[in-house]
């Protein structure tokens, strides 16, 4: 319940400014000033953000589009970055990453893709409602809309649509004039998320032509059959490529158009798994601020042999993005499970889901 409707939070933002201060020089502690607040309306604190939900529509059989109008403490963030979300059920605190399709009017939209067996998406998609409040992290994410005007091809794999589904309607309404293509590959027709409105899109704008391809169901006319291939390409241009999807697609896509394409943008919203040939090694995990060791392996992320050791390290997309994990190498060596690349400069940080030991690591966790 609110005491203060939240259209009054804007106007009542000055308030805010000599409390900051306080807290800033430990005067006041921000989490009693956030009770405080919070307890006159839940999307009002002193520096976190928190949207109130305005909107939400199916804009697939499995995917929610959520329209949230974030509190005065939202700095704003851009089409194609992604954005933690953060839920709180029996008391305990659930977060995921999202990508923001736009940001316009005071209100941003995300969409939330049924995961089957995820914690997130099945409260995300069934137990929030308009009027309900949860919180934002800051955004983050690196794709952009490529400068020239020799055309981009936009390859998404299930909810790897959004992001660039923001990029391309800022890119259009922006008066981009290159041939823009988009390929969606979904299992089923009915997960075509945003189907009409890209349909609409092509309609507005002839440089762009949206296109489907389906996995699991006969594909019908126009419409492409099974997972990426290059074949899928015939006739399509090929000069700046982002593509978005599970860490699969995305390698099959590396694979395919990496010698070709004058830019690749790929981002994948799974856990990477590094191929290698490597065998599994057993090495010594030192956590310095818990005072703990620990035995580990050479393969798996530290974030979850962290956790497998009784750690609770702050952590949000789990996939590298959202820097959330970031932590302190102290001692050691540790190999990025995207790249393979190896570190060990002490001192350096170091995203703990998508790094795993190298030998024995100290970290500062
Ligand atoms: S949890 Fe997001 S970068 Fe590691």
């Amino acid at each position: 319940m609110s005491l203060l409707p939240f259209s009054w939070l804007r106007s009542l933002r000055p308030v805010l400014g000599p409390l900051r201060y306080l807290a800033r020089h430990g005067w006041l502690r921000e989490a009693d000033v956030d009770a405080v607040l919070r307890w006159l309306s839940p999307a009002w604190a002193l520096t976190r953000v928190y949207a109130r939900v305005e909107g939400r529509q199916w804009v697939a059989d499995d995917m929610l589009e959520l329209r949230l109008r974030p509190n005065a403490n939202w700095r704003g963030g851009l089409p194609g970055q992604h954005v933690q979300l953060f839920i709180e059920r029996d008391g305990v605190r659930l977060g995921r990453s999202y990508s923001l399709i736009e940001h316009a009017g005071g209100c941003l939209t995300i969409a939330v893709k049924r995961q089957p067996g995820g914690r997130v998406s099945p409260l995300l998609l069934g137990q929030l409602y308009v009027g309900d409040v949860l919180e934002l992290g800051e955004p983050a994410g690196a794709l952009r809309w490529p400068e020239d005007s020799r055309g981009v091809l936009l390859l998404a794999a299930g909810s790897g649509l959004t992001p660039l589904l923001g990029l391309l309607r800022e890119a259009l309404g922006a008066g981009y004039r290159g041939p823009v293509t988009l390929l969606h590959y979904v299992r089923e027709r009915g997960q075509r998320a945003f189907a009409e409105h890209l349909q609409a899109l092509a309609r507005q704008y002839p440089n762009f032509q949206p296109r489907w391809a389906i996995s699991a169901e006969a594909a019908g006319d126009g419409e492409l059959s099974g997972r990426f291939r290059e074949a899928h390409l015939d006739g399509v241009p090929v000069a700046h490529v982002l593509a978005c999807g599970p860490a699969g697609f995305v390698a099959r896509v590396r694979e395919a158009l990496g010698p070709r394409a004058a830019s690749l943008q790929l981002e994948s919203f799974t856990p990477p798994v590094w191929a290698s040939d490597e065998a599994r090694r057993e090495v010594r995990l030192e956590f310095a601020r818990s005072a703990s060791s620990h035995r580990g392996d050479s393969q798996r992320s530290l974030l979850e042999q962290a956790e497998a050791a009784g750690l609770r390290p702050a952590h949000g997309c789990r996939q590298g993005i959202c820097a959330s994990c970031t932590c302190t190498l102290i001692a050691g060596s540790v190999r990025d499970l995207r790249s393979g690349a190896l570190f060990s400069e002490p001192q350096q940080p170091i995203r703990l889901c998508v790094s795993a030991p190298h030998g024995d690591v100290t970290l500062d966790l």
